[in-house]
Order: structure tokens, then sequence, then C-alpha cells
């Protein structure tokens, strides 16, 4: 029985690159006039844009500067780097999700926050590259951190801002980079993902307690009876009201994610440093344990024990 699937040995028969053969080979490129043509372009993309500037990617790989020798520290800057460059993105995708749902645009508000999951997802299995470091290893180079940590990363902070969780004293982090503190103070006074979603709700008619659409909303959302009515009545008939009905799964879908990251973040420092504390200054995995009791969508949460009374 022959290894190669019957659609690859059609393709080999008739298709040069296929039979592994190089584009020369081929017959592809044979003439002087091609070899020309190739280094004009080559000229072209000098003069023009090209892939690495478009990218600026100089800049960006250029910006790996382990302050050790140790092999594995590379692997360590490229991971919090690589989080970094996605969290951005997801910070750019909350915030238009929130500017459709002022708008009352629900489907590409949906849009939005599909692609924000699908990014928490890509973080989440980034864990266990990260989990290829092992405590000696990390041991290696830890002493020269000092006390950075990923506590002081400022797009995650905002990140958990848009998501509802305001705790205002985590500004007093930033105190040594005052743009960082400026922008999370801004981004504490606007309406979080959450907030958008109720005023949604009420300007359709749904009965959303003033208390809740009044509320400081520089302070994190709490458990309101009255919002845990309303999504009672959405989960009661999904039907009529198919597209509040799916924003609020895709809310818990979102609030799901993220929470995985934050487990799969604590698992994986619990196996590489044990119960030390962290080099930003706090317990450690303690510290990370208690962020996994804190919830964005609190009613989504509660109307489930009411589902089918
Ligand atoms: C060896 C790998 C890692 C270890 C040992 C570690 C350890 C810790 C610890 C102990 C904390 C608590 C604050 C502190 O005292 O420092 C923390 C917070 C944090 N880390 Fe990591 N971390 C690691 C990798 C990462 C990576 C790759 C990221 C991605 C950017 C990250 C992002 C964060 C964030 C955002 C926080 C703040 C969490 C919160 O406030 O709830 N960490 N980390």
């Amino acid at each position: 029985m022959s290894p190669v699937a019957p659609d690859q040995q059609d393709r080999s028969a008739t298709d040069p690159l296929a039979a592994n053969l190089r584009p020369v080979e081929a017959g592809l490129i044979d003439t002087a006039a091609d070899v020309e043509e190739a280094a004009d372009s080559g000229r072209a993309l000098i003069r023009d844009l090209d892939y690495a500037g478009y990218l600026h990617l100089q800049r960006l790989l250029s910006a790996q500067e382990p302050l050790t020798d140790h092999h594995d520290e590379l692997l360590f800057i490229v991971i919090h780097q690589a989080t970094e460059l996605w969290l951005k993105l997801v910070v750019h995708e909350m915030r238009s999700a929130q500017e459709h749902l002022r708008a009352d645009e629900i489907g590409p508000a949906l849009k939005r926050l599909a692609r924000v999951k699908h990014v928490l997802r890509q973080l989440i299995d980034q864990w266990a590259v990260l989990a290829t470091l092992t405590p000696s290893e990390y041991a290696e180079f830890r002493g020269k951190l000092g006390r950075s940590s990923g506590f002081q990363s400022v797009q995650y902070r905002e990140l958990e801002f848009l998501l509802g969780n305001k705790n205002k004293a985590m500004i007093a982090v930033f105190d040594h980079d005052q743009a960082a503190a400026d922008r999370l103070r801004a981004t504490l006074a606007e309406p979080s993902l959450y907030d958008d979603f109720l005023d949604l709700l009420a300007r359709r008619g749904y009965d959303v307690p003033d208390r809740v659409l009044q509320r400081d909303r520089t302070a994190p959302h709490t458990l309101d009876d009255g919002v845990t009515a309303v999504f009672g009545r959405i989960y009661g008939a999904p039907e009529s009201q198919w597209d509040v009905y799916e924003t609020c799964e895709e809310l818990v879908d979102l609030e799901d994610s993220f929470q995985t990251w934050r487990f799969r973040h604590l698992k994986t420092v619990e196996r590489i440093i044990g119960f030390k504390p962290g080099t930003g200054g706090s317990s450690g995995v303690p510290f990370l344990r208690r962020a996994l009791d804190l919830t964005f969508f609190p009613e989504l949460y509660a109307v489930r024990a009411d589902i089918g009374n």
C-alpha cells in the first residue's frame, strides 16, 4: 500500500514544486530576464515599503535584551512581550465592542468579543510553553529581575478595569510612571463593558434598577438582585430576544476565558517558584489565588441558580 495519499500522488505528477524540484530545476526561473526581474523587485523593496519596514521588525526584534547569558531568559522575555502585544489587541477590541454597544450595535460588538475570546485562548495555551522553564532554570536569572513583575503591566490592569474589576488602589503601583497612572485613572472613570451592556438593556426597556445605572462607575459593580431578575427574563425566553441572550452567553465565555488565564498563570507560577513571594512584593501564589474568587458579571452567574425553577 502506498504511504502517499491519492491527492498528493496526483499533484506531484503535474506540479514540479510538489515533486520537490527547486524553482530553477522546475523551469519556473530559468531566464536572465526572470533573474533581472527578481533583482528589480528586490531593489524596489529597498525604496518602497517591505515586510520588515511595515512591521518595524528591526525595532521589535531588537527589544529582547536578556540581563544574563542564561539560555532560558529569552523565553521569559518573549513570552511576556508576546502577551503584551496580544493585550494591546484585546484592549483595542474591547474598546471597540463597547463603542458598538453604546450605539446599540450588538452584532459588531459580538464579533469583537469573539476575537477577544480567541486571543485569550491563545494566551492560555502559551502557559504550556513557559512551563518548560524549570525552577532551577528560572532561579538562574530571577535575581536579576529586581522588583519587576507582571503586576506592573498597565495593559493588564486596563483590561481588568474595562472588564469591571475597578480596583482604584492598583493605580498606586504606577506612581513611578505618571503616563501609565493617568491612563488608568481615565479608564477607571469610564463605563466597563458590563456597564455598557446594562445601559443598552435599559434603553431596550428592561427594568435595570436606577441604583445600578447611576452608580459610581469608578467602583466595582456588586451583585444586584434587580439585574439578576432582568437576566431571569432573558434566559426565560431566549427565542424572543436572541441578541441580548447571545450577548449574555458571550460575556460568560469571556469571563470563563479570563479566569482560565488567571488559573493557568497561578498553576505555572506554583510549579516554577512554589510558595516564594513574588518579585512584585506580593505573597505570590496565595495572592494570585484570591483573584480567582473575583467575578466581573455576578448576576450572569447568579441567574443560573434560578433557571428552570
Ligand atoms: C516564571 C514565570 C512567572 C512567575 C514566577 C510569575 C509570578 C507572578 C507573581 C508571584 C505575581 C504576583 C505579583 C508579584 O508579587 O509579583 C504575578 C502577577 C502577575 N503576572 Fe506573573 N509570573 C510569571 C509569568 C508571567 C507572564 C508570562 C505574564 C504575562 C504577561 C505574567 C503576568 C502577570 C500579571 C498580569 C500579574 C498581575 C496579576 C494580578 O494582579 O491579578 N506573569 N506573577
